[in-house]
């Protein structure tokens, strides 16, 4: 599945990965990427890009992925212009760390981890991504059903792609039982797509990236990096968008992919 002529959806595009991701396409030739972040950045990366690919091609759009009508209006502005969407790659995603239970050295109380955060994780990182899928699973398929086309035939080619980006936590990582519950949580999603959506010739998988070196883990800090993250993952070193980006790029075009890609330097969690 070429990239020429299609057109994308990435959100989390103002950085790290789903940036990485819409440089990656540029070289592929895509015609348009919707490139979707709640970061204002967003405008900045974009004309960045354009300028890298010597063409326009990034189109930026900022606002909230759990946002339906901002949802529907990024499909309806990218598609008018440029045609149906048939790539997509919600890759927006936060993280609330903290132990699950954590009892107070003082008091000897309890601590639970706050149900608010952990709606606030599955809102933006499980339920988000799978609606923005669905929203171009649906179009591909209303747009079939007004050409009159019925069940999808290999013939046709495909027509259309998604990746998830789970993430090695979806295994289970200390600190993270909001977020990895979220990550583990797409494998099902994307396993249901990939079932439900071939009907309409879409596929659906997941990739797990192990720790890459993007704002969301430089967060953690230069020190927490070299203490619990460099010593488990054999590659000595953190993964670079770019990378996860090739493979990203890889499962969307190789027609043969579904399930799940792990892309983690060889991370060996400790217990
Ligand atoms: N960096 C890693 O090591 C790593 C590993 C595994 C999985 N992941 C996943 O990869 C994806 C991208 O992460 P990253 O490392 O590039 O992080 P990042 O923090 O660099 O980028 C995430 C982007 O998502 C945006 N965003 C967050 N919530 C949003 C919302 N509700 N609406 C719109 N935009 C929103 C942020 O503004 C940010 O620009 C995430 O889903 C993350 O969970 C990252």
């Amino acid at each position: 599945m070429e990239f020429l002529n299609r057109v994308a959806v990435i959100t989390g595009g103002g950085s790290g990965i789903g940036r990485a991701v819409a440089a990656a396409m540029a070289r592929r030739d895509v015609t348009a990427v919707a490139l979707v972040d709640m970061s204002e950045a967003v405008e900045d990366v974009a004309e960045k890009l354009n300028t890298e690919a010597g063409r326009v091609f990034a189109i930026p759009f900022q606002g909230d992925t759990t946002d339906e009508k901002f949802r529907a209006s990024v499909f309806d502005a990218i598609s008018r212009k440029y045609g149906t969407v048939s790539l997509c790659v919600p890759a927006a995603g936060i993280t609330r760390d903290d132990l699950a239970v954590r009892v107070d050295k003082n008091t000897g109380k309890a601590r639970i981890y706050p149900v608010e955060l952990f709606k606030q994780v599955v809102d933006v990182n499980l339920i988000a991504p799978v609606y923005w899928a669905l929203e171009m699973i649906g179009r591909v398929a209303e747009e079939r059903a007004a050409k009159g086309l019925k069940r999808w035939t290999p013939e046709e080619g495909m027509q259309g792609s998604v990746v998830f980006i789970g993430s090695i936590s979806s295994q289970g990582n200390r600190g993270q039982i909001s977020y990895a519950s979220t990550k583990a949580g797409l494998e099902g999603a994307a396993a249901t797509i990939m079932k439900e959506a071939m009907y309409y010739g879409v596929r659906c998988s997941v990739i797990h990236p192990g720790f890459t070196d993007t704002p969301m883990v430089r967060a953690m800090g230069a020190d927490y990096v070299a203490k619990n993250i460099l010593p488990f993952t054999q590659l000595g070193r953190l993964i670079q968008p770019a990378e996860i980006a090739d493979a990203i790029c890889f499962m969307l075009a190789n027609s043969a992919v579904s399930g799940e890609l792990w892309v983690d330097a060889g991370w060996h969690a400790p217990a």
